[in-house]
């Protein structure tokens, strides 16, 4: 592996800092991380396993690797970088989109993208509003107070991606609480186990569509139009129901709740939205980019590859922070500060390349609906707990509240 001595242009850190740490503050990245915001674009961290690693730091780095071939996703190769113990009970486990490269991502990524257009996610809307409804009519009639996790971020984003895929709700917490134990599972065990269980599910879920056809879900066409075809076999689509099962609810669900806590953190930001509701498309990124809650994406050099007189040696790891390069100083002025007013999309909290985010249409739809009709129609909402007492995630898996207790 290559130290510090071979890499001399890298502004040195005094020693590398651990990667992933927990945040102090749920909508700032570790304090820890302050001396990478310090390195950019490039710095070096140790992971858990005590491998040292490339950190991108810089936002325009950031874009110019993650659209670089010559980075891998295939976590199945040998030396593949991971965050925390967990993503090793993965790699005897058939990948797929995420994890896989072109030309096999091409041609999974190809068979969806017609399912997530932006035409697609507006015609859900209707839909999502609906369940955005449904959830807060529910939760009013049953407080204050509330658990707004389990009362509201939750299951909005959990019915859904049911409905969009043809997954019966009835199940959700079954596949959710198997989704938790996969991401932050006790131990490896843990993991594998949840890993099986939803395999299981999910595969027993697409022999049952294989023998009933008529259903309209995205994991109706895949076993009438691919799996039937050959275009998959049944291993391809368990693994592509897994993601989107489990890609599909957890995340939006953790930005609702993050969403919440830190809009609630920020009265002055809310009542511009208030005042002004045409300002929420630009508030959900803006959230995006300063919550980054997808923080720590994974790849691996197949190449030597140059990065501004730095050289990235091949069969090294690269990890993208992407709490650090959202808050860019040099691409966004007071990076700390929540503005709606500011140029935001070219954030990478959904990530960047071929590999970006295949819901974040969806995704950005129902933020917004779930966000804005949740301050609409609960005006007085408050947290029900001091701010330094709500619960978050550690900093190992993806970002978000454990609970978060209401009132209003
Ligand atoms: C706010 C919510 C979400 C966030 C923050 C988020 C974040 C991300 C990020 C950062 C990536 C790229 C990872 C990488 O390059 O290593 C990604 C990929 C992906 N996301 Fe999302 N996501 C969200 C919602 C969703 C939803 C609703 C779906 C629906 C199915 C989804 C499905 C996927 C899939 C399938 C991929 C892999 C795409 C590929 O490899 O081609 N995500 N997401």
């Amino acid at each position: 592996m290559t130290d510090m001595t071979d890499t001399a242009d890298v502004r040195p850190l005094s020693a590398p800092v651990a990667f992933p740490q927990d945040r102090t503050c749920p909508f700032q990245p570790p304090t820890a991380y302050d001396p990478l915001r310090a390195a950019r674009p490039l710095a070096r961290v140790t992971l858990y396993d005590g491998r040292t690693v490339w950190l991108v730091t810089g936002r325009d780095v950031a874009r110019s690797l993650l659209a670089d071939s010559r980075l891998s996703s295939d976590r199945m190769r040998p030396g593949y970088p991971a965050t925390s113990p967990r993503i090793v009970a993965f790699r005897d486990r058939r990948a797929a989109l995420l994890n896989v490269d072109d030309p096999e991502h091409h041609a999974q990524r190809r068979m969806l993208v017609p399912s997530f257009t932006l035409k697609r996610a507006a015609a859900l809307r209707p839909a999502i509003q609906r369940i955005v409804d449904e959830c807060l009519d529910a939760m009013l009639a049953q407080g204050p107070p509330a658990e707004l996790v389990n009362a509201f971020a939750l299951p909005v984003p959990s019915t859904v991606i049911c409905e969009l895929l043809g997954v019966p709700y009835a199940d959700h917490e079954f596949f959710e609480e198997q989704s938790r134990r996969l991401l932050r599972g006790r131990d490896l065990d843990e993991v594998r186990d949840a890993r099986d269980q939803l395999d299981g599910y999910l595969g027993a879920l697409i022999d049952r569509k294989s023998e009933s056809p008529g259903g309209d879900g995205v994991l109706d066409a895949l076993v009438h139009e691919q799996l039937r075809e050959g275009a998959v076999d049944r291993e391809e689509a368990v693994a592509l129901a897994t993601i989107l099962l489990v890609a599909g609810h957890e995340t939006t669900a953790n930005m609702i709740s993050l969403g919440t806590y830190t809009l609630l953190q920020h009265p002055e930001r809310l009542a511009e939205l208030r005042a002004d509701p045409s300002l929420w498309p630009a508030a959900v990124d803006e959230l995006m980019r300063m919550l980054s809650i997808a923080d720590g994406l994974l790849r691996q050099a197949t190449q030597d590859i140059e990065v501004d007189g730095t050289t990235i040696r091949a069969g090294e790891g690269v990890v993208f922070a992407t709490s650090v390069i959202n808050r860019d100083g040099e691409v966004y002025a007071e990076p700390d500060t929540l503005d709606w007013h500011r140029p935001t999309r070219h954030h990478v909290a959904f990530g960047f390349g071929v590999h970006q985010c295949l819901g974040q249409n969806l995704a950005r739809a129902e933020m917004e609906i779930a966000l804005r009709s949740l301050f609409e129609r609960v005006p007085g909402l408050r947290l029900d707990v001091a701010p330094d007492e709500v619960r978050f995630k550690p900093g190992d898996t993806i970002q978000g509240m454990l609970d978060l207790p209401v009132a209003w």
